[in-house]
C-alpha cells in the first residue's frame, strides 16, 4: 500500500530532490515549506502521513516546538529530523519528544532511506496496536466480568469506579485463573486510555536480561545481538497502559530499575545516554502474597508501595460459588459454538459436583473442564462422567501423600495438581536435606539456580 510521507523543508531544491527520491520508492509525498502549511495538512487531516521528515529550522519557527505542540493531535506517525551540523542539544530534545531519529545534513540519501524505512515499520506497528486496542475495547466492558455473587458485583462496581479516575498504578492480586488478566483489560478498555495501546508482558515468562531489554528497549550495539534499535514496551505503551503480569516474579535488581522508571516517568534504552519521558499507567498483577514477599526481602517494599496506589483483590471462585450459576451455562454455550455441539441439559448431580468442588485453578480450570465435557458429549446431555473432579479439596496436604525412605509417594487420583506435586516434592527434599539447597538440587538432578527460583516461587524456606 502506498503510504504518505510528509516532508517539511523550506529549501525548495532539497525539498524537490527528496520528493523525487522518495516518490520513486513508493511513497506518496507531500511537501510543506512552512510549519503553518504542515499544520494545515495535519490538523485538517487531508493527509495521514506514516512518516514525517522534517528540517529543524523553518522560516516560521522551530520544528521541535511544533512537534511538541501538535504531538497529541496528529494520528500515529514517526518523525525523522534533519539537523544542522553539531546540533547535539536539538537531537537530544528530538529523541526526548519521541522522534524516531535524526540525521545530520548533508546526508546520503540511501542512509536517509534506511532511517525512513525503519520509521515506517515502527509507525505501522503502532497503528496495528491501536487497531487491536479499538477492537478489544468493544469486547472488554465491565459486563464481560460474569457473576451474580455479591463479590462479583462488588468487583464490577470497583472496576467501574477505578476506570473513571486517572490512576498511575494499580495492583490486582488473586489466585491463578481468577480473572486478573480479564480485569486488567476491562480497566484499560473502559478507562481514559482506551484509545491508546495496552501492552502486556508476563514477568515470569522471560529471563531477567530479556525482560529488561523488552521493557526498556535498546540501541543498536547495546549488547551482542542488538542489531537494530528496539523500542521497549514502556515506549510502546506511551499514553496507554503497561500490564505487568506476575510482577511478584520479577528479579529484585530489575525491580530497582522499574521503581526508578515509575517514579521519574522516564526511561533510558539500554546503551543510550538519553532519557525519554513516558506517560504510562501501570497495572500489575500477582498471584503471590506481595506483602509476605516484601517481609521476606524478595520484593522491594518501596516498589510495592509505589505500585499499590490502588489495589484490587479478586476472590477465588470457591469464595463465590454462586457465580457458577452464570459461568457454567456461559462456558458451555461458548464451547458448544466452538465445537458445533448442543449441550444444554445439566443434571442436578452434575451441579452438585460442580458446586462441591474447590476449584483451585479457579475460573480458568472451570472453563477447561467444561470445554472437555462439551467436546466429549454425545447428545444434549451434559456428560457428568467426564467432569472427573476429585472429591477432596486439592490443597496440597501432606496427609494425602505417603513417603518411603528413598522416594516419595504421590497420589495420581487428581487430588494434587502438577504444581502442588512439584511444590510438595521440593518441600520434602528440602526437609530431608535440612533445607540445604545445594544438596536438594543434587538430589533432584537440577541446578541450584533452578531450584532457588522454584523455592521462591512456592514461598518455601531454605538455608543457602
Ligand atoms: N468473571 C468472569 N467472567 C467471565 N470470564 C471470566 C471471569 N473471570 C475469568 N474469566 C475467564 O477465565 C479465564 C482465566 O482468567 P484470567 O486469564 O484473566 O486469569 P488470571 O487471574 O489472569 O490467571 P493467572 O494468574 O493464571 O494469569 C479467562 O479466559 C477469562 O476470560
Ligand atoms: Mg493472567
Amino acid at each position: 500500500m502506498t503510504e504518505t510521507l510528509l516532508i517539511i523543508e523550506d529549501e525548495a531544491l532539497l525539498g524537490s530532490e527528496l520528493a523525487r527520491f522518495f516518490g520513486k520508492r513508493d511513497w506518496e509525498v507531500t511537501i510543506a515549506q512552512t510549519l503553518k502549511q504542515a499544520e494545515a495538512h495535519l490538523s485538517k487531516q487531508d493527509i495521514d502521513p506514516l512518516v514525517v521528515l522534517s528540517d529543524m529550522n523553518l522560516p516560521d519557527g522551530n520544528a521541535l516546538d511544533f512537534l511538541e505542540r501538535i504531538k497529541d493531535k496528529t494520528g500515529s506517525n514517526e518523525w525523522v529530523f534533519l539537523t544542522g551540523y553539531g546540533s547535539v542539544a536539538d537531537s537530544v530534545r528530538a529523541v526526548r519528544l519521541g522522534a524516531y531519529d535524526f540525521i545530520e545534513k548533508p546526508c546520503e540519501l540511501e542512509r536517509l532511506n534506511l532511517l525512513v524505512e525503519g520509521a515506517a515499520r515502527s509507525a505501522r506497528a503502532q497503528r496495528r496496536l491501536q487497531q487491536q486496542a479499538a477492537a478489544q475495547s468493544s469486547r472488554h466492558t465491565v459486563d464481560a466480568l460474569i457473576g451474580s455473587s455479591p463479590q462479583a458485583s462488588a468487583l464490577r462496581s470497583m472496576i467501574s469506579q477505578m476506570a473513571r479516575v486517572p490512576f498511575s498504578s494499580l495492583i490486582i492480586s488473586g489466585e491463578t485463573g481468577t480473572g486478573k488478566g480479564l480485569i486488567a483489560r476491562i480497566l484499560h478498555c473502559t478507562g481514559r486510555r482506551a484509545q491508546a495501546p495496552l501492552i502486556e508482558i508476563n514477568c515470569a515468562a522471560l529471563p531477567r536480561e530479556l525482560l529488561e531489554s523488552e521493557l526498556f528497549g535498546y540501541e543498536a550495539g547495546a549488547f551482542t545481538g542488538a542489531k537494530k534499535r528496539h523500542r521497549g514496551l514502556f515506549e510502546q505503551a506511551h499514553t496507554g497502559t503497561l500490564f505487568l503480569d506476575e510482577i511478584g516474579e520479577m528479579d529484585l535488581d530489575l525491580q530497582t530499575k522499574l521503581l526508578k522508571a515509575v517514579e521519574d516517568f522516564r526511561i533510558r534504552r539500554l546503551g543510550s545516554e538519553t532519557e525519554i519521558a513516558i506517560d504510562v499507567q501501570i497495572i500489575a498483577a500477582t498471584n503471590l502474597d506481595l506483602v509476605q514477599k516484601v517481609e521476606q526481602g524478595l520484593f522491594r517494599g518501596d516498589l510495592y508501595h509505589r505500585l499499590n496506589v490502588m489495589s484490587l483483590r479478586v476472590p477465588a471462585l470457591r469464595e463465590r460459588k454462586q457465580d457458577l450459576d452464570e459461568l457454567v451455562p456461559l462456558f458451555i454455550a461458548d464451547s458448544n459454538s466452538k465445537s458445533a455441539k448442543n449441550v444444554k441439559n445439566i443434571s442436578q448431580r452434575a451441579w452438585d459436583m460442580l458446586k462441591r468442588y474447590d476449584w483451585p485453578g479457579n475460573i480458568r480450570e472451570l472453563r477447561n473442564v467444561l470445554e472437555r465435557c462439551v467436546l466429549l458429549a454425545t447428545d444434549e446431555n451434559f456428560p457428568e462422567q467426564w467432569l472427573q473432579l476429585p472429591n477432596i479439596s486439592s490443597k496440597p496436604a501432606a496427609a494425602q501423600t505417603q513417603q518411603t525412605e528413598n522416594g516419595i509417594f504421590l497420589p495420581l487420583d487428581g487430588s494434587l495438581s502438577l504444581q502442588d506435586m512439584e511444590k510438595y516434592l521440593i518441600q520434602e527434599v528440602l526437609n530431608r536435606t535440612d533445607e540445604n539447597v545445594t544438596a536438594a538440587a543434587r538430589m533432584l538432578g537440577t541446578t541450584r539456580e533452578t531450584l532457588r527460583y522454584r523455592v521462591q516461587k512456592y514461598n518455601l524456606k531454605c538455608k543457602n
